[in-house]
């Protein structure tokens, strides 16, 4: 079979001031040979932050454009679509939290959903000049694992928060514009991603800083469930393999062959921090508490990533000592963005700059 090279110039990325995006921003304007513009199309909820590219801004000129728009205003969002003539999108943006998606569902069956739905839309409405659609998933869609097995791409569906719901829900949504419109879509199924720029809600950078402050590190239940972690950087690789090159209307799943329990992660976190920066008296390991069980707590996600291996020869390439060690001394280094992160300041700032 030839392979697919699709050729991209207006590429709409959704959410690219949270983790991932910003990451996926980055990779494709610094380390592919990828040469259009990116529109980034951001509400800025407390995930996202638009300082992150501002180096971004600076040295790519008008092929990076950034736009405060929430994407489930449909008017706003076709203006953009018109304005910069999309070709092609990527859609990152999301509610993304299961802790927050149990304390309020709302606001994920709206951006997850909804927005969804609109960028869909736009998409078909402009299906003649359309490239691609690349719709950013997760695994957690297909539930929770027993001791054995792996996630493939004919697993059922089977979500168990509000948010792999939302995302199960607008999962559906893209597959369905496919076989009904025609829509060309690809779709990738990424397991735990850890990184540069993810916010402290999420275990790993959550345990980072907790360990620095001194404070206690709060593991669910009994530390054993299990996540697949993948370097952030390497699900952007596998996100523009799959855009490039993926075949139409097929879904892909990611991950990093590196199944850990929680406690094993929250451990690791510790010891490094203890080598890096090292404390007089106990282990940072001191600190690790046992706390009441997440409700609906996935016990176990692992991904077979055959599928993306063999048919675009991809595999990821940190492996997860490396990776968290450089994900450790970057949130050492990066103290300003963490402070500005979890200050009221901030939100104040950006309110102030974008509204
Ligand atoms: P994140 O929470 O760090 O970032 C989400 C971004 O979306 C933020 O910049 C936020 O401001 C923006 N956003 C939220 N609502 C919006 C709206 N209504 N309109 C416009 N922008 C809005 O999330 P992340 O971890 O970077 O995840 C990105 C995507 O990848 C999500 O779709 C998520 O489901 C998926 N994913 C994440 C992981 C992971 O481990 N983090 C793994 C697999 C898949
Ligand atoms: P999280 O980073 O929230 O990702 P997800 O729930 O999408 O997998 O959590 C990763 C794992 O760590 C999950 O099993 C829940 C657990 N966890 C804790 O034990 N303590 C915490 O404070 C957090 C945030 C998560």
């Amino acid at each position: 079979m030839t392979k697919i090279h699709r050729q991209m110039k207006n590429l709409l990325v959704t959410g690219g001031c949270g983790f991932i995006g910003t990451n996926f921003i980055q990779y494709v304007l610094e380390n592919t040979d990828f040469d259009g513009r990116i529109v980034n199309v951001d509400k800025l909820t407390y995930a996202g932050n638009p300082e992150n590219l501002a180096g971004t801004a600076r040295r790519f000129g008008d092929r990076y454009i950034f736009e405060k728009v929430d994407i489930c205003r449909f008017d706003d969002l076709r203006r953009v679509f018109e304005r910069y003539d999309i070709d092609s999108v990527c859609h990152f943006a999301a509610e993304s939290h299961v802790d927050r998606s149990i304390v309020g569902p709302g606001a994920f069956i709206e951006t997850n959903i909804l927005g969804t739905f609109n960028l869909l839309e736009l998409a078909r409405a402009r299906q003649d000049r359309l490239v691609l659609f690349h719709h950013v998933s997760t695994d957690e869609v297909f539930g929770s694992l027993g001791a054995e097995g792996f996630f493939t791409e004919q697993t059922p569906y089977r979500p168990n928060s509000p948010y792999s719901a939302s995302k199960a829900a607008s999962d559906h949504l893209v597959r369905a514009y496919h076989k009904t419109y025609g829509l060309p879509v690809t779709v990738s199924n990424c397991s735990n991603n850890y990184g540069p720029y993810q916010f402290p809600e999420k275990l790993i950078p959550l345990m980072i800083l907790n360990a620095l402050a001194g404070e206690p590190l709060p593991v669910y239940g009994d530390g054993r469930n299990v996540r697949d972690w993948l370097y952030v950087s390497d699900h952007c690789r596998a996100i523009w393999t799959v855009m490039r090159h993926g075949a139409t209307g097929e879904t892909y799943n990611v991950g990093g062959a590196n199944e850990m329990p929680n406690i094993e992660v929250v451990e690791m976190v510790c010891d490094i921090l203890d080598e890096l920066q090292p404390v007089a008296g106990p282990s940072r390991r001191d600190l690790i508490r046992f706390v009441k069980d997440r409700p609906g707590h996935d016990r176990r996600y692992a991904i077979d990533f055959s599928k993306i291996r063999e048919s675009l020869d991809w595999t990821p390439r940190e492996t997860f000592a490396t990776g968290l060690e450089k994900t450790v001394r970057w949130y050492l280094e990066q103290r300003r963005w963490v402070q500005r992160v979890q200050s009221g300041a901030y939100r104040r700032w950006i309110e102030a700059q974008y509204h």
